[in-house]
């Protein structure tokens, strides 16, 4: 595990937005597993200003995002498609059929999961995987005692997330109690790994993480396991850390 601590929010974006697009540079049709949140708008904003003024290409990009809600509208502000477009893909040229996201719209929920792996697996696997972290340690939406062995998968969210999210909805009411999120072992096949975390309430979850046992009490502790994961943190983030 690399650890990279930065002095602001801003260099912690600029210096994930470079490891992006180095790969995409040696790898035009990378393929990438992409997150949600507000943790990684920043390095959203520094890849579109880098495709705009340098002509960082992602034409032949393909993108997996890590989870969705189950029953909210693709058009609700809300949404992870709306968040994704939003703040990135409809200012980047990635192709409309290489982007591809949880449906928590199906009907049959199980086979949409089964599908998005199988899909992944079909393209040939993510090469870089960019994560957050959860107040819990969760990655993805795989929340605190999630099996390790999970795939794509239906979640029920965490009292905590809920509340954590709920800062975007009108009231609590409103954040959706369920999701889908890519598993544990789905994440954990990912060729390359960025987690990222901002601001002192991500601190606890950044050092149990990384210090902490592995166990499913911490989802993100599984990332200790995984051969290639840079971590990179602002200072705040960093504050529970041992010096190094
Ligand atoms: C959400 C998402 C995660 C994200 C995390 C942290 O619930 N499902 O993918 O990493 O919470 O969000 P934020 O970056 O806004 O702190």
């Amino acid at each position: 595990m690399r650890v990279i601590v930065t002095n602001s929010y801003e260099e912690m974006s600029a210096s994930a937005a470079r490891i992006v697009a180095g790969q995409i540079y040696l790898k035009p049709n990378s393929i990438l597993g992409l997150a949600t949140g507000s943790t990684p708008e920043g390095m959203y904003n520094e890849l579109i200003r880098v495709h705009k003024e340098v002509g960082l290409d992602f034409s032949q990009v393909i993108s997996f995002n890590l989870d969705e809600y189950i029953g909210i509208k693709d058009s609700d502000p809300n949404s992870y498609h709306y968040f994704m477009n939003n703040k990135f893909f409809k200012h980047i040229n990635i192709k409309k059929e290489n982007i591809f996201i949880p449906n928590g719209n199906m009907q049959n929920i199980e086979q949409e999961c089964k599908k998005y792996d199988a899909l992944i697996e079909q393209k040939g696997g993510i090469d870089l995987q960019i994560l957050g972290i959860g107040n819990n340690a969760h990655i993805g939406f795989n929340e605190p005692d999630v099996k390790f062995e999970a795939i794509t998968h239906k979640v029920k969210l965490d009292e905590e997330t809920i509340a954590a999210n709920a800062r975007f909805f009108a009231s609590k009411d409103e954040v959706p109690q369920y999701a889908i999120s890519m598993g544990i072992k789905t994440i954990m096949r990912s060729r390359r790994v960025i987690l990222l975390a901002n601001g002192k309430n991500k601190a606890q979850a950044i050092y149990n993480a990384l210090y902490g046992p592995i166990r499913p009490a911490t989802p993100a502790s599984i990332l200790q396991l995984h051969q290639d994961v840079t971590v990179i943190l602002d200072k705040q983030a960093a504050t529970l850390l041992p010096p190094v």
